[in-house]
């Protein structure tokens, strides 16, 4: 879940707008949730009345030791990994196997096939390991966060922050702190933009949901939106990156080598995580010695006087809280902004309803959202196009029978979000902005044809504060500037947000 573009900035500009009358709005609503029994199972029509074995499931020639990987690298390498996972879709179906050197996996591109796995995911679904941060924390003897945990320990961490972080009555009462950083998010944008122009989006974007979320998380402003940032506040953000940025070498060559070896890689990410555990502990710890008295949109402060978790497991829930909540988040809104510059009709009908429902002396707030059904298919749609997070994974814990295969336990599962959003089975003119599609009166859509935050027990848990958190940012920037393309070249280099190395899977048009 790491795959990030990192060059778009000089494609947009933002312009100052002039403000205009206002119009009332009838609410409705176009929030289409993957909630179990929402839809009705509909019959698979790959399904065979027999389930036929792993072996016989189609998939690009398995070379001996390297299997598909020269032809991966031939169809462009990792840069183009997302094109050629589509194009295996289209050449296999909507189920295909695929083994790159030793690591083999299973690819699901087809709503009822990920219908059929929701259906039948276990109490504690698994995803792929992270083990160079299992690594970390077991040098250290740190506990493992929601990211990495599994099993009954996995359930219980989820359950504690469960219910107030996938509450949307609960994540509303965030707007407030959400709208703050947003002030100054806006603010800084205007002062660092040239004629326009400005030269780094995508850092000041990763500063802004940072910002974010420390100050949801830790009740904490670093500053980073100011002109002069503080030592401390760098010092942080600067870890994470150089965290980010280490640990992918360390997924695709044996982190107990590096380990053994003390490599210059391993060292970066156990001093990385060092400086993040003990930045994070101290705010931690200030709010779990806070008093009872706390501000009702205090969520975080709630969660953890409430929890019976150890404190070295909240440390590590709230550490990967944070982690996942800043370059998907970033890498989003990004994204929103690419596809709102290139679709100027689609802009100019958001700013319409984000005129006729916030009144002009008004701050957009979590009330507003609620009326805002463009909006809403707004995000939708960038999502489903330039999704931050092209797939997910499931190892499977139990035989499970998923359209015609019978797939045995241990078979890693790649869930391919990008794959089924570009589909056109699923979502005519795939490759077209138009977020008309997702509105009630018009939309056929399969909810399991989207699925950008992953399903079932094991989705992510920051979706509903994400979401408000785009939501939010999409008005004040619509409201107070126009984003114009300033070229029409198609994107398709994905890059990993700050990393070193070259791509990982993600297209847009
Ligand atoms: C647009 C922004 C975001 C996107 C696209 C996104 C996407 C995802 C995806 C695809 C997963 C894997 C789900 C699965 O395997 O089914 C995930 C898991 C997770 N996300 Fe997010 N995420 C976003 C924002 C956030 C935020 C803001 C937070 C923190 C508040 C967060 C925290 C997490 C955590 C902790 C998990 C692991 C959950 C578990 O395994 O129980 N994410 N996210």
């Amino acid at each position: 879940m790491r795959a990030q573009i990192q060059k778009v900035p000089q494609i947009v500009e933002l312009l100052k707008k002039k403000s205009v009358g206002l119009q009332h709005f009838k609410p409705t609503s176009s929030v289409c949730v993957l909630e179990k029994d929402a839809v009705e199972a509909a019959p698979c029509p790959h399904a065979a009345s027999r389930a036929h074995s792993l072996d016989a499931i189609p998939g690009p020639t398995n070379w001996p030791l390297v299997g598909s990987l020269v032809e991966l690298l031939r169809k462009g390498g990792l840069a183009r990994q997302h094109e050629a996972l589509i194009d295996y879709h289209k050449k296999f179906g909507k189920i295909f196997r695929m083994k790159l050197g030793s690591f083999e996996s299973v690819h699901i591109g087809a709503p009822c096939l990920l219908e059929a796995l929701y259906r039948k995911e276990s109490n504690y679904p698994q995803r792929l390991e992270i083990k160079p941060w299992k690594a970390y924390r077991d040098l250290r003897e740190e506990a493992y966060g929601l990211l990495i945990l599994e099993g009954k320990d996995w359930q219980r961490v989820r359950s504690a922050f469960q219910q107030k972080l996938m509450k949307p009555t609960e994540v509303v009462k965030l707007d407030g702190k959400i709208n703050q950083v947003l002030v100054d998010f806006v603010d800084r944008i205007g002062k660092v933009s040239k004629n326009g122009k400005i030269e780094d989006l995508y850092f000041e974007l990763n500063k802004w949901s940072f910002e974010t979320i420390c100050l949801i998380l830790y009740d904490k402003r670093f500053g980073l939106l100011q002109e002069k940032v503080n030592k401390e506040a760098m010092n942080f953000i600067t870890a994470v990156k150089t965290m980010m940025s280490t640990f992918g070498m360390m997924m695709v060559t044996p982190v107990e080598l590096h380990k053994s070896l003390n490599t210059k890689t391993w060292q970066d990410h156990t001093a990385a995580w060092d400086r993040i555990f003990s930045t994070a502990k101290v705010y931690i710890d200030k709010k779990l010695n806070g008093n009872a008295n706390r501000d009702p949109d205090d969520l975080i402060g709630d969660i953890l006087q409430q929890s019976c978790l150890s404190k070295k497991e909240l440390y590590a829930a709230i550490t990967e809280l944070q982690i996942g909540g800043v370059e998907t988040t970033a890498n989003s809104m990004l994204w929103v902004i690419f596809n709102l510059s290139r679709s100027p009709a689609a802009q100019k009908r958001l700013l319409q309803e984000i005129r006729e429902v916030v009144p002009s002396d008004q701050d957009p707030c979590g009330e507003h959202i609620k009326s805002m059904p463009y909006l809403k298919a707004c995000l939708k749609e960038s999502m489903r196009l330039s999704p931050s997070v092209p797939f997910t994974s499931r190892t499977l814990d139990k035989d499970t029978v998923l359209g015609d295969y019978a797939i045995p336990k241990g078979t890693v599962l790649m869930i391919n979000t990008h794959a089924l959003g570009s589909n056109e089975e699923y979502f005519n003119d795939s490759k077209q902005f138009k977020p008309e599609r997702w509105l009630r009166e018009n939309s056929t859509i399969n909810p399991f044809a989207h699925v950008p935050f992953g399903i079932g027990k094991r989705m992510c848990i920051g979706r509903r504060l994400a979401e408000l958190q785009l939501q939010l940012a999409m008005c004040w920037l619509v409201r107070d500037y126009e984003i114009v393309a300033t070229d029409n070249e198609p994107l398709n280099e994905i890059r990993p947000l700050w990393s070193n190395r070259k791509t990982l899977p993600l297209t847009v048009q």
